[in-house]
């Protein structure tokens, strides 16, 4: 498909303390609009990383179906009530066609190294200051320029919690969610995914691991683990072995649904590690 053709706009929208159920129901509103008078389709994306902000993506139709969306009266009053509770911040303009950011984009690879095969060599080595859960987002500079200036402490636990929702555990009910912190501050969650024949069930630690490795990171920080138990669940073999092999020394934060109940270092959940220094 042409990407001429694709007409998008982004905005960045941080919304006030106390009003994030009123402007996610908004959202929805705005959402089936969209769709019912087919101007095109909008999604929200909520900011891991940063609380309370969210980037709104519509796609539209075609380049009128935008100017007609923002001519459209109920249009319009939705966005007056949004912006009663949100600071909305336009980043890319889908009428006057920009193009993203490239520079946004290629951020994050600056710094890491292209290709190195051996897993033990991928890792970034201890690149979590101590006290990680405490300490401030400015002391988490390291590895590739932060691409999030000014955020806040990052609720690493937070973003385990609402993973853990979109948990697929048919078979065993027990639902995990894990969100794994990169090097540049960047979130991606994971939530365990189970399957009938029960051997190709794949941990939240796992699924968000390799949807990070994915989408091209490859320094990490720390993973925030959430079950809904008192005690607290750690990752299980095999995902320690994977983590160990792409996040390195990591920080392991293991929470339940209210409090914190834990945080370990890697290197003592597995001791003896198996890697490429070996082989
Ligand atoms: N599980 C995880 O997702 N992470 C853990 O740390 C422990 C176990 C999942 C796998 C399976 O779907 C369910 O929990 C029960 O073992």
């Amino acid at each position: 498909m042409a990407s001429s053709d694709v007409r998008l706009s982004v905005a960045l929208v941080d919304v006030a303390n106390g009003r994030e159920q009123e402007f996610l129901a908004l959202a929805t509103r705005f959402e089936a609009l969209l769709l019912r008078k087919q101007y095109g389709r909008a999604e929200m994306i909520r900011d891991e990383a940063v609380p309370l902000r969210f980037y709104a993506v519509r796609h539209w139709v075609d380049a009128t179906a935008a100017e007609r969306c923002h001519a459209d009266a109920e249009v319009q009053a939705l966005t007056a009530t949004l912006t009663q509770m949100a600071k909305v911040t336009h980043v890319v303009n889908g009428v006057r066609r920009q193009g993203l950011p490239s520079r946004f984009l290629e951020s994050r690879r600056v710094g890491l190294e292209s290709d190195r095969r051996s897993g033990f060599d991928r890792r970034a080595k201890d690149v979590a200051p101590a006290g990680g859960a405490e300490r401030r987002a400015r002391a988490r500079r390291l590895g590739p320029r932060r691409v999030r200036e000014g955020a806040g402490d990052i609720d690493l636990i937070g973003a385990a919690r609402r993973a853990r929702e979109h948990a697929d555990a048919a078979y065993s009910h027990f639902k995990v969610g894990a969100a794994l912190e990169t090097a540049d501050g960047t979130v991606i969650t994971g939530c365990n995914i189970e399957n009938a024949t029960y051997g190709l069930t794949i941990c939240a630690e796992r699924v968000a691991m390799f949807k990070a490795l994915s989408e091209g990171h490859r320094a990490f920080t720390r993973i925030a683990i959430v079950a809904d138990t008192e005690a607290p669940t750690p990752p299980c073999g095999a995902c320690r072995q994977i983590l160990w092999e792409f996040g390195g020394n990591l920080e392991i934060v293991l929470a339940n649904l209210r409090k914190t109940r834990g945080t370990h270092r890697l290197k003592d959940l597995l001791p003896l590690p198996f890697d490429a220094r070996l082989l």
